[in-house]
This record gives C-alpha cells, structure tokens and sequence, in this order.
C-alpha cells in the first residue's frame, strides 16, 4: 500500500505542535514550542495569553517540522488538525493555519479530537490491539475509554466535575509548587508515605470519577491545621493527596477492565506521564492476561504526532472534513 504522510497542527491549550509522522508509525519531524514558563509566573494557563503566544509561533513551528523532515507541504497527504475540545482562541489559531495549508496546497484537511489522539499517541510506541481500554487522564479530562476498533469509541466512565490533572494543579497551588503542578507534586511524594486522612470521591459502583471533593478536601485540610497551629508537611500532604486520586482511578480502572475483555490497556494524556501511576498500572496487571501500554513522557504530554497518528486513522476512513468547520472548545466524540 501506498505510505500515507500527514502533517498535523496541536495548539488546543498550551503548546503550538506542528508533527509530520508516515504510516501512522514513522515520526519525520514532531516540533513542540512550549509557553510553560510564561504560564508558570501565573500558576496556570491565561487562555488570553496562551492564544496570542499561538499566533506569534504557529507559523514558524510549522516551517521547522517541514525542514526536519526534509520535505515540502506539497509531499503530505493530509492536513490534520485538533479541533477541540479545548480553549477556543487557542484552537482557532491551529485551525486556521490547518485550513491556510490546506487551502494553499490543495489537500485534504482532517478536524481531530484531542482526546482521541491522546489515546492514539500509543500507535508511536506499539501496534494498538483492539479492543481496548484506555485511561485518559489529563489537564481537562479524566475517561475510561472503549475502543472496540479504531471507529468506534464508548466513554463507559468520566470525572462527575474537575479532570484528575486540574486537581494536581490545584493542589500544587495551594502548596506553593508551581506551574503545571502534576510534575512537581509526583516528584515531592515519591518514596513518602501518605499519612494524612482525605476525603474520598463517592462515586462506588460506577465508573465514573471525581476530583472536587478531594480538592476541596486539600484546602480544608490546610486551613484546619493552620487554625490548630499545626505545621502541613507538603510531601506527605502531596503523597495522600495521590494516593486518593490514584485509588479513585486504578478502582474504577480495574472495575471496567474486569467486565469489558480487552487484549490492551492504555494510559493517555499528560497525567499518564505520573511515576506512581505507571507503578500501579505494573502491579495491578502483573498477573493479568491484558498487556499493558505505558507511554513515555514525550507522547503523554500534548504534541502534534499523537494527532498525526489519529490523522492516519481518520484518513483510511476518508473521514475528511470541511473548510466549514472551525474550532470546537467543547467538541464531542
Ligand atoms: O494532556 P496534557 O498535556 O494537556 C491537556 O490536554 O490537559 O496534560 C496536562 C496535565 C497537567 O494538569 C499536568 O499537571 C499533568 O498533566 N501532568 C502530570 C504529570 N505530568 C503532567 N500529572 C501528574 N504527574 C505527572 N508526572
Ligand atoms: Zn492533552
């Protein structure tokens, strides 16, 4: 069959990505221009800022990822781009120059959801297996995820309020941390034990998930010992606070793996990159028949070859799109 190269544009929240990966497999460049360290002064993404940041660097991150891979727009097959969910000004930055490309070169466009990609993010490191299962956990979302093929996609359960990677955030906030907090609250807790008592989420019997109660349950947490007087220790407070997170996701994990049979079990998005979690993952399917797909920290967080690859599947289908569409911050499966 005939190599199939795509180019894709990622710029649905913090970073401009522009990837040109053949077959779905063959990375031939991936480019991702970061504003963490803006963001960082403010302790989260000024969606304002973050879009002007996209129009000042989209353009040259793309001409970077076409001089990697040696090659000119004219030699792509396709024009993917992520179409949501995400911030809409961010979004529609990546969607017009998509649409500009596609328009200039006369190719196919292909509107992507980010989620998917996350998920797809996978095909990089192995041969996805369906039907699968996979944990979706990021900045904005938290999902556990069917795939009885590449089409076809049942979310059997999702966070009830805030996304696991919002919570992390929050937390490492409140203990002074940093921007994107994930990081730094999984490096504090490691090798402690979680010694404080926070609430749980109470979502048993289902496999849905939550994260506000526990968030709230950090802050009240702190007041209360700063009332009595009584010092927080923030690498214990960090441990207990994933620890609950963690239970809350591996529980309901498990629960869906043990009724739906899956050849692959799949971690995606930038909390899939979380050192405790992969721990879990590795103990809780030793002995399990499921193999298990944890992807290295490149392709966990957001990038454009994750979209690329999603792009890949999408074209096989001929699922192209429209130059009608435009950005979709709350874009459904
Ligand atoms: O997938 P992503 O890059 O962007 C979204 O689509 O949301 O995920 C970003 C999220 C942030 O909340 C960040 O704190 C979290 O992923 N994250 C982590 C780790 N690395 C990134 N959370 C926990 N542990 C980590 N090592
Ligand atoms: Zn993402």
């Amino acid at each position: 069959m005939k190599d199939v190269i795509i180019l894709a544009i990622e710029s649905s929240c913090d970073e401009s990505a522009c990837a040109i990966v053949k077959n779905g497999k063959e990375i031939l460049s991936n480019v991702v221009a970061t504003q963490i360290e803006v963001h960082e002064k403010f302790g989260g993404v000024l969606p304002e800022v973050a879009s002007r940041l996209h129009v000042e660097k989209i353009s040259a991150v793309i001409e970077e990822a076409v001089e990697k891979a040696n090659m000119s727009v004219d030699d792509v097959d396709a024009i993917a781009y992520t179409r949501g969910p995400g911030l809409i000004g961010s979004l529609h930055v990546g969607v017009q120059a998509a649409k500009t490309l596609a328009w200039a070169y006369k190719k196919p466009l292909i509107p992507i959801h980010h989620i998917k990609a996350h998920i797809f993010a996978n095909n990089l490191i192995t041969d996805l297996k369906f039907p699968l299962i996979s944990l979706v956990v990021s900045g904005g979302h938290s999902e556990i995820v069917y795939m009885k093929d590449a089409d076809s996609y049942d979310i059997l359960g999702q966070t009830q309020d805030d996304a696991i990677g919002e919570a992390y955030d929050k937390v490492a906030r409140v203990l002074d941390l940093g921007y994107p907090g994930g990081p730094k609250i999984d490096n504090l807790a490691k090798g402690i034990e979680p010694q404080y008592t926070l609430p749980k989420p109470k979502t048993e019997g289902t496999y849905d998930l939550s994260f506000s109660g526990l968030k709230s349950g950090v802050l009240q947490f702190v007041d209360r010992m700063k009332r009595k007087g009584e010092e927080v220790e923030p690498a214990i407070l960090a441990a207990s606070f994933q620890d609950t997170a963690l239970s809350e996701v591996m529980d309901k994990l498990m629960l869906a793996v043990d009724d739906y049979p899956v050849n692959q079990v799949l971690l995606a998005g930038g909390v899939a990159a979380n050192s405790e979690l992969r721990k879990r993952m590795e103990a809780a399917f030793a002995n399990r028949k499921e193999e298990i797909v944890l992807p290295p920290l490149w392709c966990c967080t957001d990038n454009a070859a994750m979209v690329a690859v999603a792009g890949y599947f999408a074209y096989k289908q001929q699922a192209f799109g429209t130059f009608e569409q435009s950005a979709k911050p709350s874009l459904r499966v």
